[in-house]
């Protein structure tokens, strides 16, 4: 007896998959072992089966819901059927008795008996063949049911494993390869055809295409889309070269059925590192799951994580940009981009380019289950196999990061919450009192004029331009805060922005094209957004950036709110009722607090934003909301650097995929708490792999009061931030000078800081000519050692500074790991004793442990409280030998404020080498002649056995010390101009 007598579940109606007529009469005869099950589900009604097309018995033999075999009871067009009888003797009862359809046909070549899509595994609503680690959901959406999971011919088994879904797809489901796979010129296509299984969001795109591009040699595209409708795709200019890629590092396989999967696998190890399958494409709703050949995966942003390696329990992360302080849900930014390593220690990014409210979840498969409500699946994947070719091939494609000015890598002070110069004022004076570095001093919302953007309060904040000007005296420039949005309630006459932005018609519209969006932020009247993706807002946002920096000289810009943010949901009127405001399905695990309407879960995209239906020149909202605060960081930068005639610099804080080229991060709105200060270096190491190196939290925290503990340990780790801030929100004042031992401290730890300062430059020129990170896993850079796969409380400058930070309240030591190599106590060159190994570092509150790697050459400067000054003094380079006594590093050195000096060719490149006991140099370019002035003055060589001889470019020098019982050489007093050649020997 079949299944579909057996229950009597609340009414399900399938999508009708047959127009027509079921011919029930005599049918009823049709003795049991003949009838073939129309509806093996639970809650079969006369109504659900005839829907089918089906003949409905309720009587007690066989089932009651059967096809109807006197017309063909399928509406599978000819073209598309797939053979279920390919060899001789096929007959209706044959192909009956396989479960497939049999349907004759007078056109050639279309089989008789074919497969039918339609049915799910026959009668199985809990098969115990599908282990749960493979379960892909088939309930997405919030408040899903049985009903609902059985209406889309998918499995029910109930589980006592937390957060496995008990709803889950069979393997009928998707698309099947339709026709021949076509060689193209750039790789192949695919033309795919859905399974004629029940819709789950309605609006199936019934034929999909799959276009593989093999773009380079370590690039592959697999982009699945509407061939024959237009729909939207995030344009990012990722090349497209016209070429096959002639040596790849990854071949393709595809499997047509009984759905489609497609494999991608690494050629040098055989291994299937991506398999694709269980494809979903309808209007609102595109789905994929992969399996993964590791559990080890990094990245997708930007939310909180508690660990570097993901957690692949069953953990789902949304996208989509939100004026969100910092939690574990979805933040400002959104980054479809993970990295994976493999069981050859290869590692693989991929990069999913969509930027629709999305959701991924992390299977123990291991696998990610990929969910979004847009345009379409293009995805970028990058072969490495080292994880640093990774994310240079990764910013090869999105974009490569912005150089940024020297002063920008000083320390930076700030304030959500001076409200009167005052107050700022005193902070810069105890910056002054215990001679903390201080290259930049930012100006928060609170120094507007009643929060509007382009002004100062002329009251609390009188005088504001000269006090910029005499601390620029002393090396300390000026950062200001801009908001997105512009008042539209001051009176007529009064504010320019407003005026101006009219008249040129530059903001976001509603629906209509027409009417300006107008919803509430800080302003205490309404406001509009700027529509940065149209050319009359650049040219307008640049004007206001120009004008305002002849009222306050500003060096850099920080945009804010930039998701964009909205004070309520929507707008000043909510949202109307539409696909867009309210669509059918909206990742579950998308953070909301306020979802205006009247159903449960309208208006929820447009909770903290403005509604979805609204346009830009770039698009729908719907599809480019996420893409607000990436448009508007290329037009800030060229506003921020008219304005200054300068490099200048962006910090921004909602960026997607290629914002990096334009502009750097702070972490968002965190907590003075211990937690937070771990999760930082998690978010750094992120970012950076997200093509974004100048990154940093809030230092201190930015919500609630910091204790002098953790604010003292929280500037020793800031100080080896990128983007080294403090910064805080309308709370008491956390700036270093406001305890004794705290300000003595964070002065000597961003001595250090400004010491190694032109190897962090170095740095930033190799991310941005590269693509390198500069904040670097450990994992980075020894992939063999499995060791430092999930480590994320140690992490490095470059290939070359380990930083072991203490990150636990009353510590004063730090267990921190070394690879297998030699490593040097920074502060004395003395060799760590641990190897390949754990070891417990002394950390005293005055402490941050370094530690420099052997075989590397960091070149140095004397520092001081500003770079204004540190950049004039006498250089020096630490040569750290590795187990060969050799060791190499390079400089990069510029005016460190004009714009393109590489580009331009106006810098000065040189390396170093050391090998069998000689140091040299070679110039690799000597564009800048200023570099002339600059000398290095001291030289450390840690790691040397025997006693050296020390001669300087052939002459017995004699000013050095040397410790036989440390290997540490100190030579002193020298003067070797940096763009002329040397040779130093021991
Ligand atoms: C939110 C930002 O994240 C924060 O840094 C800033 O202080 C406030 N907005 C006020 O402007």
């Amino acid at each position: 007896m079949g299944s579909s007598n057996m229950h009597c579940l609340t009414l399900v109606i399938f999508v009708c998959l047959s127009t027509f007529i079921p011919q029930t009469e005599g049918q009823c005869d049709l003795p049991a072992n003949q009838r073939r099950d129309c509806f093996p589900w639970p809650a079969l009604s006369q109504e659900s089966c005839e829907s089918r097309g089906c003949v409905y018995c309720p009587d007690t033999d066989g089932p009651w819901c059967f096809f109807d075999d006197t017309v063909c009871p399928s509406e599978i067009p000819e073209s598309s059927r797939s053979d279920c009888f390919d060899e001789p003797g096929a007959s209706p009862e044959a192909c009956r008795a396989r479960g497939c359809i049999w349907c004759e046909t007078e056109t050639e070549d279309i089989p008789f008996c074919f497969h039918d899509d339609s049915v799910s595994q026959g009668g199985e609503f809990c098969p115990d063949d599908v282990p749960e680690n493979e379960r892909v959901d088939c309930l997405p959406e919030i408040g899903g049911s049985m009903e609902t999971c059985l209406a889309r011919g998918c499995y029910w088994c109930e589980s006592g494993t937390p957060n496995v879904p008990w709803c889950f797809m069979s393997p009928l489901h998707g698309y099947r390869v339709s026709g021949e796979v076509e060689d193209t010129v750039k790789g192949q296509r695919v033309h795919l055809r859905r399974v004629n299984n029940p819709s789950w969001f309605g609006e199936d795109v019934v034929q999909v295409d799959v276009d593989i591009e093999y773009q380079e040699d370590d690039r592959l595209r697999v982009k699945i889309y509407d061939p024959s409708e237009a729909r939207y795709e995030v344009p990012l200019g990722i090349p497209s070269p016209d070429d096959k890629a002639t040596s790849p590092l990854y071949e393709i396989q595809i499997t047509e059925s009984p759905s489609f999967a497609l494999k991608i696998i690494r050629i040098s190890s055989g291994e299937t590192i991506f398999d694709l399958s269980h494809l979903i494409f309808s209007n609102q709703y595109l789905q994929f799951s992969a399996q993964l050949s590791t559990e080890k995966v990094f990245g997708f942003g930007e939310t909180e994580h508690e660990t570097f390696a993901h957690d692949m329990d069953w953990r789902t992360w949304a996208m989509w940009a939100r004026d969100q302080p910092v939690t574990q849900g979805n933040l400002y930014s959104v980054h479809p981009f993970f990295t994976s390593i493999e069981p050859s220690n290869d590692m693989f990014g991929c990069l999913i380019l969509n930027s629709n409210a999305m959701e991924v979840t992390l299977t123990p498969l291991p696998g990610i289950q990929y969910r979004t409500s847009g345009g379409i699946l293009d995805l970028y994947f990058f072969f490495g196999p080292e994880p640093e070719a990774v994310i240079s091939q990764y910013t090869e494609a999105v974009g490569r990061p912005v150089m940024t000015p020297y002063w920008n890598l000083g320390f930076h002070l700030s304030r959500y919450g001076y409200n009167t110069l005052d107050n700022m004022k005193e902070a810069v004076e105890r910056m002054r009192l215990y001679d903390i570095p201080h290259d930049v001093q930012h100006g928060d919302l609170d120094y507007f004029e009643r929060n509007l953007d382009f002004t100062y309060d002329p009251v609390r904040f009188a005088g504001f331009p000269d006090f910029l000007h005499t601390i620029r005296q002393d090396g300390t420039r000026f950062i200001t805060l801009l908001d997105p949005f512009i008042s539209t309630g001051e009176p007529s006459g009064s504010y320019p922005p407003y005026e101006t932005g009219m008249t040129a018609d530059v903001w976001v519209k509603e629906a209509d094209g027409v009417t300006n969006a107008e919803s509430m932020c800080w302003p205490e009247d309404s406001v509009h957004y700027p529509d940065y993706s149209k050319e009359s807002t650049k040219q307008w946002w640049i004007d206001e950036c120009v004008d305002f920096h002849s009222v306050l000289q500003y060096d850099a810009l920080w945009i804010d709110m930039n998701e964009p943010a909205s004070f309520v949901t929507g707008s000043v009127h909510s949202c109307l009722n539409n696909s867009y405001n309210a669509p059918i399905y909206r990742p579950e695990s998308l953070l909301v607090e306020n979802c205006a309407g009247e159903d449960d879960g309208w208006f929820c995209l447009a909770d903290k934003t403005i509604c979805l239906d609204y346009t830009m020149e770039l698009g729908r909202r719907y599809d480019v909301h996420s893409l607000y605060g990436w448009s508007s960081s290329e037009p800030s930068l060229q506003a921020a650097r008219e304005a200054t005639g300068t490099r200048s610099y962006i910090i921004t804080r909602s960026t997607y995929p290629g914002s990096g080229k334009w502009a750097g991060r702070w972490l968002g709105d965190n907590q003075s708490a211990w937690y937070s200060l771990k999760t930082s270096i998690i978010g750094m190491m992120e970012f950076n792999m997200f093509g974004i190196p100048f990154v940093g939290a809030d230092i201190c925290g930015y919500f609630t009061e910091a204790s002098e503990s953790l604010c003292n340990r929280w500037m020793q780790l800031g100080a080896f931030y990128t983007f080294s801030r403090n910064h805080n929100g309308d709370s008491a004042p956390q700036d270093p000078g406001l305890w004794p031992e705290v300000g003595r401290n964070s002065r000597e730890v961003l001595l250090t800081r400004y010491t190694l300062l032109p190897y962090l430059y170095t740095l930033f020129h190799e991310a941005h000519t590269e693509g390198r990170t500069v904040i670097r896993p450990v994992m980075h850079e020894f992939i063999n050692d499995v060791s430092t796969h999930a480590i994320d409380e140690q992490f490095l400058w470059g290939p070359a500074l380990l930083i072991s930070p203490v990150l636990y309240e009353f510590a004063d030591t730090v267990t921190a790991y070394f690879p297998d190599e030699r490593w040097y106590n920074y502060y004395d060159g003395n060799e760590e004793a641990n190897r390949g190994e754990y070891g417990v570092i002394s950390a005293p509150a005055d402490t941050i442990p370094l530690h420099v790697r052997g075989g590397h050459v960091l070149p140095t400067q004397r520092p001081a409280n500003s770079t204004m000054w540190s950049r004039s003094n006498p250089m020096g380079l630490i040569v750290a030998l590795d187990d060969d006594e050799a060791s190499s590093g390079s400089l990069f050195w510029d005016d460190g404020d004009s714009i393109d000096t590489f580009e331009n060719g106006l810098y000065f490149l040189t390396r170093f080498d050391a090998s069998l006991g000689v140091l040299k140099n070679e110039i690799v370019h000597n564009g800048y002649p200023e570099a002339s002035s600059l000398s290095f003055a001291d030289v450390n060589i840690w790691g040397l056995s025997g006693s050296p001889n020390v001669m300087v470019n052939g002459q017995p020098w004699f000013d050095f010390d040397h410790d036989p019982a440390s290997q540490v050489l100190r030579i002193f007093n020298l003067d070797l101009q940096i763009n002329e050649l040397f040779e130093i020997s021991w």
